[in-house]
């Protein structure tokens, strides 16, 4: 009984760790899947899209080196959460006139979750 104890306790932080890596995989990979072919998120690694290195917290259209639309520009937008998911879901409907094309928006709030949790942890 004694030694089954001992193992449980043992074997718990294993368990925790292996729940936090699939939860960064499956959100690293709906941002593959979704965004990856335009975005990378290395800083300044500009593509066809921005670079989306530490995009939570800035304001839209800022990203240096960059040319972006007038309409995102002056969107008077700061990314958060809630903004991201909007903007995820229809760009169209949060900024109007955007040239993140032929992207139309992700209908799963679900999947939209996890690419705004991986975007949120920021990798290098
Ligand atoms: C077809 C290419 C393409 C795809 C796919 C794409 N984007 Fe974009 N994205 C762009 C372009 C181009 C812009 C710049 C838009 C503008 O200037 O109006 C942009 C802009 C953005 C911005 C604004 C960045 C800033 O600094 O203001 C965010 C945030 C963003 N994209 C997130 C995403 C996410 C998250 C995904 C995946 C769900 C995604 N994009 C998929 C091309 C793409």
């Amino acid at each position: 009984m004694r030694r089954l104890l001992d193992f449980g306790l043992l074997a718990l932080p294993l368990v925790f760790a292996q729940a936090a890596v699939a939860v960064d995989e499956a959100s690293q990979e709906a941002f593959n899947n979704n965004c990856r072919t335009c975005h990378s998120w290395k800083k300044g690694d500009n593509r066809l899209g921005p670079s989306l290195h530490g995009v939570v917290g800035r304001k839209a259209g800022s990203a240096e080196g960059f040319g972006f639309s007038q309409s995102l520009q002056k969107s008077g937008v700061t990314w958060d959460e809630d903004s991201l998911d909007r903007f995820i879901a229809n760009p169209e409907g949060l900024i109007p006139n955007n040239n993140m094309k032929p992207f139309t928006g992700i209908a799963d709030a679900g999947t939209r979750k996890k690419i705004i949790d991986f975007l949120k942890s920021n990798p290098d």
